[in-house]
């Protein structure tokens, strides 16, 4: 016929805890204690993948240029590309996109480059450069560190873009430091995107790459090249054709 409850009421509760709790033992309630972080908190994967993306997308900003900070990948090829490139580097192969100026290559590189950031990849190391201004650079004298260190970097850098390949004058040496380095990205399964007014081939005699840079560098290319032919209006005339 005791009714502790209504003896001690709280009073008696709280002595009882702090007794347990006096002898060292566990005053926790039992049952089910949700501590699962939620995707904006740390723990969380979401809200790692969210910082991961947000320090990337602060490295494409730098390697991008002015022009092409707004770039998004639209073109279907493209955005397919860079989400095996986002899946797994190592099956994304080469990406050429081939076409005339003003079709808006460049735009798209420089947007699969951001999409790849914007997924918050492990590591992100990225290289945008033009063919000419990459030769300029490995040509002996062209930079301060030494061309091979340079050619280095281009060879392990994660991701590269080597825009407006083909437009630059051919010669023995830029012929061996392009085979050297898409034969060792080729090798190593990284990803490179590549830019170019000229076709890969051209069956009817027309200039193409294989004119341009020999048949060593364009097998290298046909072996793990997505091919995208780009056309329409040159993005950069007004489209009544009026002045340039
Ligand atoms: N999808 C697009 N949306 C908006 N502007 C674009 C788009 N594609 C290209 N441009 C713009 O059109 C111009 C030509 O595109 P660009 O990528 O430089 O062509 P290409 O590299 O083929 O010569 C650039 O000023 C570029 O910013
Ligand atoms: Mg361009």
């Amino acid at each position: 016929m005791r009714h502790p409850t209504r003896l001690g009421g709280d009073t008696l509760v709280h002595r009882l805890q702090q007794m347990l709790a006096d002898r060292g033992l566990d005053q926790t309630p039992a049952g089910p204690i949700d501590d699962e972080p939620r995707p904006d908190e740390p723990g969380h994967p979401a809200y790692h993948r969210a910082r991961r993306a947000e320090w990337a997308l602060a490295r494409w900003q730098t390697a991008t240029p002015y022009r092409y900070q707004q770039a998004t990948a639209t073109h279907p090829q493209i955005t397919a590309w860079a989400d095996r490139a986002i899946d797994d580097p190592k099956k994304a192969g080469f990406l050429l996109m081939t076409g005339p100026f003003g079709t808006g290559k460049t735009h798209q590189a420089y947007g699969a480059l951001r999409r790849i950031a914007d997924a918050g990849p492990d590591r992100y190391e990225v290289i945008a450069t033009t063919a000419p201004d990459m030769y300029a650079l490995l040509r002996p004298g062209g930079s301060d560190r030494g061309a091979e260190y340079e050619l280095k970097r281009l060879m392990q850098v994660p991701l590269l873009l080597i825009d407006d390949l083909g437009t630059e004058k051919i010669s023995e040496f830029t012929e061996e430091a392009t085979y050297r380095l898409l034969n060792e990205r080729y090798n190593e399964c990284r990803p490179l995107i590549i830019t170019s007014n000229l076709p890969p081939s051209d069956p009817t005699g027309g200039p193409d790459l294989n004119e341009k840079l020999g048949q060593r560098i364009t097998s290298r290319l046909s072996q793990m090249t997505t091919v995208v032919p780009m056309g329409g209006n040159d993005r950069r005339r007004p489209a009544s054709g009026g002045a340039a």
